[in-house]
């Protein structure tokens, strides 16, 4: 299948919309029956011949990473909402990387930040987010808390469920510098294939942070488009793509995670980006996981508070909206701490409401 055929199967902006409303495992599984795909087992991928039984015109199951065994790199046990944590971090370095190829652009000899910090520092006027509630000084012409809500709204989590009882779905979408289609299977699929160890102001470098939350769900869908300022983006197209568990026929073998892919080399289908125009969608990434893992519901809820732990000062500000009637402003607990000392809890007190209301 070449990468554009998919526009000739279905309507585009059909498959965008239908895809940011699939929250449930079955509305997943609908798109993959309105498309053309090899069923499971009829693809034997084969990493020395990954042409061989290729189907032509087809979409094709293929394992996330380019490897088969990929459960030793996707398995990581641990807490739910770690995986979570991940996808903030990659959205921080997400929105951090746009700032830098802009700024290499105006001039390519301007040195790198150091951390991630002198990172946010350069190019959002941030200080150290726990020593924001003693901040006095508007940042950018905004009163302090103002700016942190204005840059908090470019990472939205969402936690969204179709109806009580249903399986959760985490959706996380920033408008960072996002992925060309032709670069989402070596990199927002890809296992240990980090691009960061020489960039020392994004945070982490193990290469395979994201792609745990795969792990912790059963079925996932991603789709992201490059900034339209850099200019690497011309023609990049939207990447779309699903991304599914394969459970083992029996007890001895191993789970895989695979996604739905378009050629023997493992790019993501292309959508045109008019389709992405019309839902507004401008760049950066959309990504969900689809029958969340969370032990209760009330973990699913608290994700105030675990993130905020997790994340105790994150470098950048983010929104985490649990409730249909509001979001819930993210700074870490390093953060409250602080802004319980200088403030009093009573200032304090707007954010924290939500907390208790919480419907569990
Ligand atoms: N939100 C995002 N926007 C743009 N690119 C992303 C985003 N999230 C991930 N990527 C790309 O996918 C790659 C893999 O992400 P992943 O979290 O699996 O590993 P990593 O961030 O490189 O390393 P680690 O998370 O272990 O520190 C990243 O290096 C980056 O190129
Ligand atoms: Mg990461």
């Amino acid at each position: 299948m070449k990468l554009t055929d998919i526009a000739k199967h279905v309507d585009c902006k059909k498959l965008l919309e239908d895809t940011l409303n699939a929250i449930t495992v079955e509305a997943v599984d609908k798109i993959v029956a309105s498309l053309p795909v090899v069923p499971e087992g009829e693809y034997r991928f084969n990493p020395a011949a990954p042409a061989a039984g290729w189907q032509a015109g087809k979409l094709h199951w293929y394992p996330v990473g380019g490897l088969m065994g990929n459960q030793a790199n996707i398995k990581h046990a641990g807490a739910a909402e770690n995986p979570i944590g991940e996808r903030v971090v990659n959205a921080f370095e997400a929105l951090i990387e746009l700032e830098r190829e802009k700024e290499l652009l105006k001039d390519p000899q301007a040195a790198a930040p150091l951390t991630p910090r002198d990172a946010v520092r350069r190019y959002f006027d941030l200080p150290p987010l726990d020593e924001m509630p003693d901040h006095t000084e508007f940042i950018r012409e905004l009163k302090p808390d103002a700016y942190l809500r204005a840059l908090a709204k470019r990472i939205m989590v969402t936690l969204r469920q179709q109806a009580k009882g249903k399986d959760y779905t985490i959706m996380v979408e920033d408008d960072g510098i996002g992925q060309r289609a032709d670069n989402v299977h070596k990199s927002l699929l890809s296992l240990g294939a980090s691009a960061k160890p020489d960039k020392p102001y994004l945070i982490g470098m193990f290469g395979q942070g994201g792609s745990s939350a795969f792990a912790a769900c059963s079925r996932s869908w991603m789709i992201t488009r490059r900034a339209p300022e850099l200019p690497d983006h011309a023609g990049g197209g939207v990447g779309w793509t699903l991304i599914k568990q394969f459970r083992p026929p029996h007890k001895r073998s191993f789970s895989y995670w695979a996604y739905l892919a378009a050629s023997p080399e493992g790019h993501v289908p292309v959508l045109p980006e008019s389709a992405a125009d019309a839902l507004d969608f401008q760049r950066g990434i959309k990504l969900a996981h689809v029958g969340y893992n969370f032990a209760t519901s009330d973990q699913a809820y608290r994700l105030y508070n675990s993130l905020n732990h997790l994340l105790f000062n994150p470098v950048l500000p983010y929104y985490v909206k649990t409730k249909k009637d509001g979001a819930d402003r993210m700074t870490g607990n390093a953060y409250r701490l602080s802004a319980l000392e200088t403030t009093g809890p009573k200032q304090h007190k707007e954010e924290d409401i939500r907390l208790t209301d919480i419907p569990v």
